[in-house]
């Protein structure tokens, strides 16, 4: 695997575009296996969970072709409804396919999915979902065995806590069940809209996504279309933390300001001006930010877990005393030890961190343990004195495209080895 190395101190400049969301290409492929012909998905980024989901879909007899950002999906061939658990511990979203397989083949034999550690991640409330759709669910030597012998029928959903990937499987499972379904307490978030817009267009009929209750008319007959994958959110957080910690202004092109609107007070609170020109981001970062004050991360439209550790390498640097706490997931606060070799103040407390900002953070060989903790780990290198070596990019990849070349071409001195 690779390490990144980053010399740090250096002021960026420049326009960087940002990438298609990760969390929303990931369950739009799944819902494609719903289509009857071919899906032509513009603005997908090039991650190695995208060609986990490439190679589940071909597994299952899709036809899938990709040329850079445009990817093609022929389900027309769909022919297994299984998939190994190699496949199936490559990432978390691979949950996903239990509601696509029960409503485009009638059952699904998965495994438990794999995925970033960030504390237990239990399936309780996809499982519960499927079976209120009809869904008949047996769990042996850690397979799951999904059945639907009268196929799926609507159902009232009310979920405990608005999951994000549990609202995605009941909407694309409900989209060929028969009758209505209605989720309340739905995720809000805008890569569930991103998925109903997707579905919608294929001919399924879901009203209300992005809101707390959600209302999906079954349909039998989906045919694939062409749709743009909505900008990637995080990645746009993160590289306004490098804008932040490099005391740079930088231009974003592509990103949705309402979809950022939780996080732009943050950098705002430390002193970064941030303007909107269309879908363009301007941001001017000082050269001494202050603290972030009290960051709590809370499902959409609240601030979302996964800024967290982007936003505590700007913390780190921070004048003042910026306290995080975690709500989302019992532990994501890997990335703490080692901010802390970098010489960041820290002190974590169950869900909540404390970050006392340093006047400069000093290079030091740094591990990474997940995906948003690795690019808030080469974020905060940015702005540490000397060559900050990161070991593996292999948790980076999985949802940041080329983000040394991104960070280089904006004046970052970043090398893959
Ligand atoms: C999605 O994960 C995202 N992943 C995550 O992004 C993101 O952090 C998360 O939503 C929250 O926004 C994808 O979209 C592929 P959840 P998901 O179900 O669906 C608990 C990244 O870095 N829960 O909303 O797994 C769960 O344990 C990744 O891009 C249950 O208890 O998130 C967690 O504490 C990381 N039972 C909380 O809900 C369930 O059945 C949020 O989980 C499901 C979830």
């Amino acid at each position: 695997m690779s390490k990144l190395l980053i010399d740090g101190g250096r002021v960026l400049g420049g326009e960087a575009k940002v990438q298609g969301s990760k969390n929303s290409a990931l369950p739009i492929l799944a819902a494609s296996l719903l289509a009857k012909n071919e899906s032509v998905f513009f603005g997908c980024p090039r991650l190695s969970d995208v060609d986990s989901s490439v190679k589940i879909l071909r597994y299952l007899g899709c036809k899938v072709a990709q040329d850079g950002h445009t990817l093609t999906v022929n389900s027309s061939t769909l022919g297994i409804d299984d998939i190994p658990e190699p496949l199936m511990r490559l990432m978390r979203s691979s949950i996903i396919y239990a509601g696509a397989l029960l409503a485009s083949v009638g059952s699904a034999r998965l495994t438990f999915p794999g995925g970033c550690e960030l504390g237990p991640r239990p399936i309780d409330l996809h499982l519960s979902s499927l079976k209120k759709l009809g869904a008949e669910i047996t769990e042996r030597h850690g397979e799951l065995i999904f059945k639907a012998p009268k196929g799926l029928k609507g159902s009232k959903i009310s979920l405990s806590f608005p999951s994000v990937g549990a609202t995605e499987n009941i909407i694309i499972a409900a989209s060929k069940a028969k009758g209505t379904t209605i989720i309340t307490n739905a995720a809000r978030e805008p890569e569930i809209t991103d998925l109903a817009d997707y579905l919608n267009s294929c001919g399924a009929h879901i009203e209300g996504a992005g809101e707390g209750t959600i209302v999906i008319e079954g349909r039998e007959h989906f045919y694939g279309c062409c749709h743009s994958i909505i900008p990637d959110r995080i990645v746009a957080a993160t590289l306004m933390s490098a804008s932040a910690v490099t005391g740079s202004e930088i231009i974003l092109d592509s990103v949705i300001k309402s979809h950022l609107d939780a996080i732009i007070p943050c950098f705002e609170q430390a002193g970064c001006d941030v303007k909107f020109d269309k879908q363009k981001m301007k941001i001017n970062s000082p050269k001494r930010l202050k603290s972030l004050g009290l960051i709590r991360t809370t499902p959409y439209p609240g601030f979302p877990t996964d800024a967290q550790a982007p936003l505590m390498a700007v913390a780190a640097v921070g004048e003042g005393i910026t306290v995080f706490s975690e709500n989302i997931f019992e532990s994501r606060y890997k990335h703490v030890g080692e901010f802390i070799r970098l010489g960041a103040d820290i002190k974590v407390e169950g869900k909540v961190a404390l970050v006392q900002g340093v006047k400069k953070l000093y290079s030091a060989p740094l591990c990474a343990k997940d995906l948003r903790g690795s690019a808030a780990l080469a974020v905060a290198a940015l702005s540490a004195e000397g060559t900050t070596e990161i070991d593996t990019t292999e948790y980076l990849e999985r949802g940041y495209e080329e983000l040394d070349v991104v960070l280089s071409n904006l004046g970052a001195s970043v090398k893959k080895i």
